[in-house]
């Protein structure tokens, strides 16, 4: 039985998309929930969702990115809870498309922000807080299958996705003998606030997603959910420094593409349909 009562657990950006559907999750397995989320009105929604669990809950409209509203995050979880024994890094966000050539210093530094340092600011303030919670702790950064395979016009965006596994291999080095575990998810294009497919890809073109996708659809916050949960669980006691590609088998299909026809090719023909991105020039 996975059960975490008595386990408090924070979710930073879990106000929307993939963040809330893992801290709904968490409490639905009675765990003690924490957001930390940027909007006003997801906060609410957030919070309003977990009141309607009977989950015990804490909410807080905060922006990871502002090391002091960190600290002040931090201090709350400790008054109210003493300890902190789960840790989901989510909060992150693809820039729109552009040409490298093209990009700005400003580009690269809301890239950074967004999609790594929060992940230092965050995870340095939490440690003596997970610490206390003795061995079992357990910290889930979420990266992007774009860190394992390129995402053409996002370069910046791929290359911080690919620099939070370093992060969390590295720090499953440093936490290990405390028995605090680091891993990491990278999900594949998943329903979320910001990635909508299922208004992007017209019912006609649904077909074509089955042709990079073997298990034939896009991901759901749920399918993030578990993974978090079973990284957060005694079921993956002897697993750190790892990443699960979240992705449907999208990675395993790399370049190749199963045809209507159940024919596979690694030349596909599909001209529309699922998600474009443009060719990322002004010119
Ligand atoms: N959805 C996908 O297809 C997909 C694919 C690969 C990786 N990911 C990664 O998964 C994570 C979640 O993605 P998502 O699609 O659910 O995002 P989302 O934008 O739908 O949700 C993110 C939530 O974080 C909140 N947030 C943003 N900035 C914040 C900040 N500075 N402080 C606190 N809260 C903040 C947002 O308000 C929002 O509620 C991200 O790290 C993303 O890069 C998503």
């Amino acid at each position: 039985m996975i059960n975490f009562e008595g386990k408090t657990v924070l979710v930073t950006g879990g106000g929307g998309g993939i963040g809330r559907g893992i801290a709904e999750t968490f409490a639905a397995y009675r765990a003690q929930v924490v957001v930390a989320e940027l909007k006003q009105e997801r906060a609410d929604a957030v919070r309003a969702a977990l009141e309607a669990a009977k989950a015990e809950h804490m909410v807080l409209r905060i922006d990871v990115r502002q090391q002091a509203q960190v600290n002040e995050l931090i201090k709350q979880i400790e008054n109210r809870f003493g300890k902190l024994d789960v840790l989901v890094n989510n909060v992150g966000t693809a820039s729109p498309p552009k040409l490298f050539e093209l990009t700005t210093d400003e580009d690269w530094d809301f890239d950074y922000q967004i999609n790594l340092r929060h992940m230092f600011v965050v995870t340095r303030a939490a440690i003596p807080l997970i610490r206390k919670t003795g061995a079992g702790g357990s910290i889930i950064n979420l990266s992007s299958i774009e860190a394992f395979r390129g995402i053409p016009l996002m370069t910046v965006y791929g290359a911080f996705k690919a620099a939070v596994i370093g992060f969390t291999q590295s720090l499953a080095l440093e936490l290990g003998h405390e028995g605090i575990r680091v891993n990491a998810i990278a999900p594949e294009t998943t329903e979320s606030e910001a990635i909508q497919p299922s208004k992007w890809v017209r019912p006609e073109d649904r077909g074509a997603i089955a042709s990079a996708i073997p298990l034939g659809r896009f991901g759901t916050p749920a399918d993030a959910a578990g993974c978090a949960i079973f990284l957060a669980s005694e079921l993956s006691a002897w697993v750190t420094g790892t990443t699960i590609h979240l992705d449907g088998g999208a990675l395993a299909a790399a370049g190749w593409h199963r045809m209507a026809n159940g024919v596979w090719t690694n030349a596909p023909v599909i001209s529309k349909g699922a998600l474009h991105i443009g060719r990322g020039t002004r010119k």
